[in-house]
């Protein structure tokens, strides 16, 4: 798999690309990073890459012409071109499942008050937000939603297993861990995960899910499918 930017701001998107796991998984081949500047593509000598919106009002817009060609040089039929921007749909672990199955992803980082809304109308496939709170610039929406993809790509994760584990892998959040010492601060890991009884460390993992879901995120709650077993276990005292 690709992943590929349109940003001004190269390095600062690369910088994230380029440790730990993702590295490891760049030099493994497992996937690409690379970054294309809307910059190297203006048409003057100052390298004008914004101009002031039509109908007036404050910022700077970047111009559908420019990064209309920066696009053109990176992508082919068989890219997935999405926006950063604080108006689009909400990313979520649905759509990061759905990217990592595809051979190349080009993110487009917006900047300034937005993008000249004809680049989008020509190119996109997708509009996505990352949260509802507005950045700088797309830079790090473009690295989160990145990431958060290229974790899902087969072999990127040391033990695929954690993948099952992870929160929203079936709509509820994870349970907490716990590690050496067995007490900290006064504080005991709970007695059932020293117990080697892995079925009542099943059913205890699942009782924590549940609860953490249904305090932390109803919104997620109403939707999750529980099973029988689910409504067994918050019943319990
Ligand atoms: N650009 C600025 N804010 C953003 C956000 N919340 N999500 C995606 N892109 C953005």
């Amino acid at each position: 798999m690709k992943i590929d930017f349109v940003t001004l701001f190269p390095e600062t998107v690369l910088a994230w690309t380029d440790f730990s796991i993702l590295r490891r998984a760049q030099d493994a081949g497992l996937i690409q990073f690379g970054a294309v500047n809307p910059r190297d593509f203006a048409k003057d000598a100052h390298r004008t890459v914004d101009d002031s919106p039509y109908g007036g009002g404050p910022g700077m817009v970047m111009k559908p012409d420019v990064l209309g060609e920066a696009l053109d040089s990176v992508h082919t039929e068989d890219s997935f071109i999405a926006f950063t921007d604080p108006s689009g749909e909400l990313f979520s672990q649905r759509h990061a499942r759905e990217w990592s199955k595809k051979s190349h992803l080009v993110l487009v980082c917006g900047h300034y008050e937005g993008i000249d809304q004809r680049v989008a109308d020509e190119y996109a496939d997708a509009i996505v937000s990352i949260g509802d709170f507005v950045l700088t610039g797309g830079e790090l929406a473009a690295a989160v939603i990145a990431d958060a993809v290229a974790r899902l790509v087969p072999g990127v994760l040391g033990s695929p297993e954690s993948l099952d584990e992870d929160a929203f892998a079936d709509g509820l959040l994870s349970y907490p861990q716990y590690t050496r010492p067995p007490e900290w601060k006064g504080r005991r890991v709970p007695e059932v995960l020293q117990s080697g009884d892995h079925e009542a460390i099943r059913r205890w993992r699942r009782k924590q899910r549940l609860l953490a879901t249904r305090a932390r995120r109803p919104d997620l709650f109403a939707k999750a499918p529980l099973t029988d077993e689910d409504i067994d276990l918050l019943r319990e005292r």
